[in-house]
């Protein structure tokens, strides 16, 4: 299942370390494994969380497979350091507490790498988007906005700033910035940069601040950032507004008004000289659309919300209007969530520009559907 470039000595601590989950390493429908201390193990499968009978032998055991995994990528855990995150070779994603700060024992989350490469169809046919909305986003792709993916944690934020990214037209260069490489992006002209933590006298880290700022000076016509999630979001924001049209990234938060005051609160962490006023002027003359995406109750992931941001009202408030919603979402008795988003009514201020362009996307599109 591992391929060749995988080194070896990861495969045997993977092996060695993982026996008593190893079944659930490589089952494929296992997306994430969660053991909280030696004797709990639960999985993920399609967005869903189930305990397994899965167990370590000891506390002792499962430390020293977690130790094991961390020492095979050059890592450490410890009393001194108890917290643990990484990405796999494999491109699976780690992070692990042990005690005494995991009163569990110690506590481990793998996210596996998933292959699935899933395109728009797939995101179509899994309710995620209607074919109508999918559209629109392929037209703001095609126009440059710069977009801002918000979800909570696993709700699918990557995978949909992938599936956008292949949505952006020929000819330009694209620097793509990750803390680790996740996005499946296939373009023609993508030059990518990974952040490196610092070694263990706290030197040598290079941030996706340092990276972004590289970035400006190599030519980039959209710069993608993987998460922003720290003071990196001012130099995205000020590259959005200097004729960076086209970029994006993903970042931590419920709904759209709330993704651009966290973005508001990370550029002012790392940056004193400007005002909180200029600051909301330039994130709200940046950000052009807010996508917001939710893991329901039923393990689905869907777009929720399509939000424009057309500057800010007279009390500094962002002025966020949604172009699709989500109205309502009914449980069948299947257990699954049934609804889709719908267009409100509510014009793109960019709609001249979708005629301009002679894209074959009416006005009628963006009414909303007639209540039965
Ligand atoms: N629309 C979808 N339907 C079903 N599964 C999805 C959908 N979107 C993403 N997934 C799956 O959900 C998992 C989490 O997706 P992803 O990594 O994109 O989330 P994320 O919000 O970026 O997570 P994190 O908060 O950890 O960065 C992946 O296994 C992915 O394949
Ligand atoms: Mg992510």
């Amino acid at each position: 299942m591992m391929d060749s470039r995988i080194p070896q000595v990861f495969k045997d601590a993977i092996n060695g370390a993982l026996g008593p989950v190893m079944h659930l390493w490589q089952d494929p429908t296992v997306t994430e494994i969660l053991i909280n201390g030696p004797n709990e193990v639960f999985v993920e499968r399609k967005g869903k969380l189930e305990r397994t009978d899965a167990q370590f032998p000891s506390e002792d055991i499962l430390l020293a497979a977690i130790n094991s995994i961390a020492g095979s990528i050059g890592r450490r855990i410890n009393w001194e350091e108890p917290r643990l995150d990484a990405r796999l070779p494999d491109g699976s994603r780690i992070h692990a507490v042990i005690p005494p700060c995991a009163t569990n024992g110690p506590t481990v989350s793998i996210r596996k790498f998933t292959q699935s490469k899933i395109t728009f169809k797939d995101y179509i046919k899994l309710g995620a988007i209607t074919p109508d909305a999918a559209n629109f986003l392929e037209i703001c792709m095609f126009l440059g906005k710069n977009i801002l993916v918000s979800g909570g944690t696993g709700s699918g934020k990557t995978t949909l700033l992938g599936l956008l990214c292949n949505r952006i037209p020929k000819g330009q260069r694209i620097i793509v910035i990750e803390d680790a490489k996740e996005l499946t992006i296939e373009y023609e002209h993508v030059v990518r940069f990974e952040t490196r933590t610092p070694n263990e006298q706290g030197k040598f880290e290079v941030t996706i601040k340092d990276l972004l700022k590289s970035s400006l000076r190599l030519r980039p016509d959209r710069i993608i950032v993987g998460e922003v999630r720290s003071s990196e979001a001012f130099d995205l924001v000020q590259a959005m507004n200097t004729g960076h049209n086209g970029s994006m990234g993903t970042i931590h938060a419920n709904t759209a008004a709330d993704a651009l005051v966290r973005l508001e609160a990370l550029a002012m962490g790392g940056e004193t000289k400007i005002s909180d006023k200029a600051m909301q002027y330039s994130i709200a003359a940046a950000i052009d659309l807010v996508i917001q995406i939710s893991r329901l109750q039923d393990g689905s992931r869907r777009i929720m919300s399509i939000s424009e941001v057309r500057g800010l009202d007279e009390d500094y408030n962002y002025d966020v209007v949604n172009i699709y919603d989500m109205p309502h979402l009914v449980r069948g008795p299947d257990g699954k969530l049934h609804g889709h988003i719908e267009p409100t009514g509510e014009l793109p201020s960019f709609m001249k520009e979708i005629e301009d362009n002679k894209i074959p996307f009416p006005r009628s599109k963006f009414f909303p559907p007639k209540s039965a």
